[in-house]
């Protein structure tokens, strides 16, 4: 089992990686903690929980809004849960922006920690500190950084997971590779179907890695006012295809980092031959959507929720592990993007 520290503005985050929920009790205090999990969880993982209060939400994206926040609210004001008390999600990235947005508001802020049961929710929702619901379709509209206490990210509970589960994963940890670890993408390459099979030990060194990355950033930018941004590779193109197409947040992260690895190449900040090596991984892992139009692309860019005034932070890529942000006017982003659909299918 390895550690990494994130150290937070408000507190400290412990993550561990490996075969680590035999530690919870440990970390957990002994009485008055409340378990949140979903109704898949909570139906394959019961046995995991510790002996304590447990409310479940619906499984999936659609818990992720102000409703089940209410429905969370009142059943703790029933079940009396103060801010002496302990809440540990359980769950994948939705149980953990549900509770970590939950806890940071209740009663204005109680502790809280996670057990990850997504590879999607080990390497980036669960850890980092942010947190967020949906608004009026809105994805993450409100929300706050607050880092939880622990993180327990086991490769035991990802033996149940789907393959489209699975590759959401993928996605993010092939991003960390892209923006910073050029290991990683020879590793997701030449182990592919070591990869898909979550080999144990594979799993284990690619969660780690992306963890160590994620946390280097988040200690040195926690609230994303420059480095942070790097994260979001991928990811401006991704939020507007989930908004639009429905796809899962996985396969939209796989090809806004397709099209953001051409528009770099197109740019001539990386070499073309890079870009197609990089297009060619992307394709292997057979997990990728339509570009959407021009017209859907620039007006959803213009009320992209990052952007700054007529500005927006777009993440290029420069290398395989190496990223730059650029900040570039919405129009000069649309001729970009205008260019490079003249070009592609
Ligand atoms: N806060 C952040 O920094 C951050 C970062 C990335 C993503 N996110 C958010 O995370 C969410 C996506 O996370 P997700 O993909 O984990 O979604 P999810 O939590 O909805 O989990 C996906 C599905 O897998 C099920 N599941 C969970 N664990 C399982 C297991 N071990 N075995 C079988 N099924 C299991 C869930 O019940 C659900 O049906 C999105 O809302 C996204 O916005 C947040």
């Amino acid at each position: 089992m390895n550690k990494i520290i994130i150290k937070g503005k408000n507190s400290d985050s412990e993550i561990f990686i490996g075969n680590s929920i035999d530690i919870l009790p440990e970390y957990l205090p002994k009485e008055k903690v409340l378990v949140i999990t979903d109704d898949t969880v909570g139906k394959l993982y019961n046995t995991f929980f510790p002996e304590f209060p447990t409310l479940k939400i619906n499984s999936g994206e659609v818990s992720k809004n102000l409703s089940t926040i209410e429905y969370l609210v009142d059943q703790m004001l029933d079940i009396g849960v103060d801010r002496s008390w302990f809440i540990l999600g359980f769950g994948g990235g939705v149980v953990c922006d549900i509770v970590g947005f939950l806890a940071s508001i209740y009663m204005r802020g109680i502790p809280f920690g996670f057990v990850a049961t997504t590879l999607l929710a080990q390497v980036d929702a669960s850890v980092g500190g942010k947190n967020a619901v949906n608004v009026f379709g809105y994805k993450n509209i409100i929300g706050t950084f607050n880092q939880p206490k622990f993180v327990v990210c086991d490769p035991f509970f990802l033996k149940t997971l789907s393959m489209d589960e699975i590759n959401c994963g993928i996605a993010e940890i092939l991003k960390y590779g892209l923006i910073s670890d050029s290991k990683i993408f020879d590793m997701l390459d030449k182990n592919y179907s070591e990869v898909l099979n979550l080999k144990t030990d594979l799993i284990e060194d690619l969660v780690y890695r992306s963890i160590t990355i994620k946390a280097s950033i988040v200690n040195q930018d926690e609230e994303e006012k420059n480095i942070r941004k790097l994260l979001n590779f991928g990811h401006t193109i991704a939020h507007i295809l989930e908004k639009n197409q429905y796809i899962s947040h996985g396969k939209a992260v796989f090809t806004g980092m397709k099209f953001a690895t051409e528009l770099s190449a197109q740019k001539s900040y990386i070499s073309m031959e890079k870009s197609k090596k990089i297009v060619s991984l992307l394709k292997k892992y057979n997990f990728l959507s339509k570009y959407p139009d021009k017209e859907t692309l620039i007006s959803n860019l213009s009320k992209d929720k990052k952007k700054d005034g007529s500005n927006l932070s777009f993440v290029y890529i420069e290398d395989i592990g190496k990223a730059i942000i650029k900040s570039l006017t919405i129009k000069e982003l649309g001729e970009d993007i205008n260019e490079l659909l003249k070009h592609s299918l």
